[in-house]
């Protein structure tokens, strides 16, 4: 994915010719992270000054949009025409038949495994990275959230071992593309194929992303968006549906509008199914559509900061930036995830490393943690609902079942997380970052005994 001669002079070209009317980085580079100066973290000058470039991005446009559906006086989508019009256009960015706009992230996968029926006895296959979301919607259904194993190379969930987990109960397998990075899409379909089982994507994080040319999300029976504050495609809580699927675009609306389809806004007796209310408003959909107007540049832009920054810290002893799979053609890049080895660092903890990092004044995180040990995960065992449906014996094999020795690794020891606002940086941010490091780990063994 990265250009191995991927110089710094071709990467301003780069950006000069696809970046017209956007900030390129300035001018100047700043010395803060050179190997000169101490880490910030023991009294140097801190790298970042000025912050990362804020999120949200907004101007006229968004404010344009909620000011005319304010004076249409139709607020709702059941009478208003600006979701549909938002509909049509995010259908359109990804190639999808059928677009369905929600309230959350969470309730597009709620909705989908509504609209399949997913309910107590059943099984749903889910990666254990993962926001906790993927693992509610499934608990919320009384169904029984299978764990998989991450493969430590790219954070995504291990394609290799999900056929292993299936039952004949699995009713689903919901791979999630986290940090906007494809999961193994071809791997997965082949198994769904195979045992006959809908593969519904959790692509929350995974705007613009594509396998092999095509938009992730359009692959499996249905794929799940959200448009909440840290997306990339943001509207303060929103979400969408895409599927080619007809009959089940139907299902969707249906379950989102209280089982009521589209010809009977209103609850219309005898004519239901089961349903509930997750419909979006005119006034997120507005936003959507003029925030949708730099969702493209602003890609780029995150797509080449990226491979850039890539490239910088792939030359770090100790820092490996996360794996792309090969049929990656594009990754939303939601998250800019990476591993620390601490052995290349003095033996210096992650959360040393971060917290040095954050110092310099470069927001940083270690990311999910393991889930399936949460607390509030590992007493679904006990949950009297659960224990009613699924008996004890079996509660007690599920949570031998989600040991998942690799994300145990990479969660508590390995991963560090930057936001995706930070690749809207300049190219200058970028080398500051890789300068830092390199800074903290030439200064490690002192940091180590502090
Ligand atoms: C992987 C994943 N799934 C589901 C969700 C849920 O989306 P929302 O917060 O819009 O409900 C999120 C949001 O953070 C997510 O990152």
């Amino acid at each position: 994915m990265i250009p191995k001669n991927f110089s710094r002079r071709k990467f301003i070209n780069t950006l000069s010719i696809a970046g017209a009317g956007v900030a390129i980085g300035s001018p100047q580079i700043t010395t803060a992270g050179s190997l000169k100066t101490k880490p910030a973290i023991l009294g140097g000058t801190k790298a970042f000054k000025p912050a990362f470039p804020q999120w949200p991005v907004f101007g006229q446009a968004e404010e344009n949009r909620l000011q005319a559906v304010l004076n249409s006086k139709k607020w709702g989508r059941l009478n208003g025409s600006v979701v549909p019009e938002f509909e049509t256009a995010y259908a359109k960015l990804l190639g999808a038949n059928h677009c369905l706009a929600v309230s959350s992230g969470t309730s597009a996968l709620y909705t989908m495994l509504g609209a399949l029926d997913v309910g107590p006895g059943d099984e749903v296959i889910i990666p254990v990275y993962t926001f906790i979301a993927t693992y509610n919607v499934v608990v919320l259904n009384y169904a029984l959230p299978v764990f998989v194993d991450t493969d430590i190379e790219t954070f995504q969930i291990d394609a290799d071992k999900i056929e292993q987990a299936i039952t004949p109960e699995t009713k689903v397998i919901m791979p999630v593309h986290i940090g906007g990075s494809p999961a193994h899409v071809d791997s997965i379909l082949e198994i769904g194929n195979k045992r006959k089982i809908p593969v519904i994507e959790d692509a929350c994080q995974a705007h613009l992303a594509e396998w092999k040319g095509r938009k992730v999300g359009t692959y499996g029976l249905g794929g799940g968006f959200s448009f909440q504050s840290s997306k990339n495609l943001n509207c303060a809580e929103g979400g969408a549906i895409v599927t080619h699927d007809e009959e089940f675009a139907q299902k969707c609306y249906s379950f989102h509008n209280q089982g009521q389809g589209k010809q009977h806004a209103e609850y219309n007796p005898g004519a239901g199914t089961r349903g509930t209310n997750m419909r979006m408003t005119e006034f997120q959909g507005g936003i959507l559509l003029a925030q949708m107007t730099r969702i493209a540049e602003q890609c780029k832009r995150r797509t080449q900061n990226a491979a850039y920054l890539n490239k910088l810290l792939s030359e770090i002893p100790g820092i490996t930036p996360a794996k792309l799979y090969d049929g990656t053609s594009a990754s939303a890049y939601h998250l800019y995830m990476f591993r620390y080895d601490k052995n290349y660092f003095a033996g210096l903890s992650r959360a040393a490393f971060i917290s040095a990092l954050q110092a310099e004044g470069i927001p940083c995180s270690g990311g999910y943690g393991m889930i399936n040990k949460d607390k509030y995960v590992t007493e679904l065992a006990q949950n009297r609902h659960y224990l009613k449906i699924y008996g004890e014996k079996m509660m007690k094999e599920w949570l031998e079942r989600n040991q998942c020795p690799q994300n145990d690794i990479l969660s508590t020891e390995q991963a560090v997380w930057f936001t995706q606002n930070m690749l809207l940086g300049t190219v200058n941010d970028m080398e500051q970052i890789a300068a830092s490091i390199r800074k903290i780990q030439k200064h490690a063994p002192t940091l180590n005994k502090r």
